[in-house]
């Protein structure tokens, strides 16, 4: 398989759906085989592996909740034992539960965390561990959220978890830098996914959002798919570090009336 990943070996979290999905896809364009992650849905995590074996690359399926450290061991030891390495790794498993500040449950809160800062967090640790031991380079990206920067009342716990992973990633970036590992954070502003579906449902606050998007429209999966091709690729090598944004201007756009 030829390609700009050719050889390399991907874990994508969350690669059922959404920006995941197109992620494995789009990664085993270039060549790469693809560890689809998935929680609940097998049949949204076959389709992806049918779309990666289409594209002429490998594709395993390792079912695993991010949340949970055994399952998150288990995803980079598949990767190894079924695949033979891992190169990359893409955390992008998220969730999200709308709530006023003061109605948050603790539950709640830990759903949010661990699934978008925990999860990341440990999987991080098992991929970079195997990497270090084996004196290998590696590139880690997260699909954090303009939410790691920008303030989204009522999403109290999920803008805690964005904000988490943006300072995780910059630690990271100075820690692992000299292992030659790369930690980046892609922050999509309002993409077309099923996270959004109950928004895009509702015109009158899809027409409130689109206002606020200098290029008046939501983002696409494949959009954001094609900013983590160019941070996994070799073009990519020099950017660590960093939160590269994708939103159609959503964040630079204040307005005096
Ligand atoms: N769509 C957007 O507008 C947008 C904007 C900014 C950031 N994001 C982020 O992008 C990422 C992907 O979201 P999406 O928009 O594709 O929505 P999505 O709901 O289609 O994707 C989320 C994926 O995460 C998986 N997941 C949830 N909990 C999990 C767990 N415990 N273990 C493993 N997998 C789990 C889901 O099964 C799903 O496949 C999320 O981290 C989200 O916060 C999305």
């Amino acid at each position: 398989m030829s390609g700009r990943l050719a050889g390399k070996v991907a874990i994508v979290t969350g690669s059922g759906s959404g920006i995941g999905k197109s992620i494995a896809i789009r990664l085993a364009n270039e060549g790469a085989s693809i560890v689809v992650d998935y929680r609940n849905h097998i049949e949204q995590a076959q389709d992806t592996k049918s779309k990666v074996e289409a594209a002429g690359s490998k594709a395993i399926l390792v079912p695993a909740d991010v949340s949970v450290l055994s399952d998150t061991q288990n995803l980079v030891d598949q990767a190894y034992k079924q695949l033979g390495r891992c190169d990359i790794l893409v955390n992008n498993a998220g969730i999200e539960i709308e709530a006023p500040f003061w109605e948050v449950t603790e539950k709640d809160y830990d759903a949010v965390l661990n699934v978008n800062l925990k999860g990341a967090f440990f999987l991080a640790q098992a991929f970079v561990r195997r990497l270090r031991d084996a004196k290998l380079p590696g590139r880690i990206i997260n699909i954090s959220s303009v939410h790691e920067d920008m303030v989204f009342p009522n999403f109290s716990t999920y803008c805690a978890s964005k904000g988490g992973m943006r300072m995780l990633m910059r630690d990271l970036a100075v820690e692992l830098g000299p292992l030659g590992i790369t930690v980046n954070n892609i922050a999509p502003g309002a993409i077309a996914t099923p996270i959004n579906a109950k928004m895009m449902d509702n015109k009158a606050q899809l027409d409130a959002l689109l206002k606020n998007i200098p290029l008046g429209r939501m983002g696409t999966p494949e959009e954001v798919a094609g900013l983590a091709l160019f941070l996994a690729s070799d073009d990519g090598a020099y950017c660590t570090g960093s939160t590269f944004i994708i939103d159609g201007g959503l964040i630079r756009n204040y307005h005096e009336q």
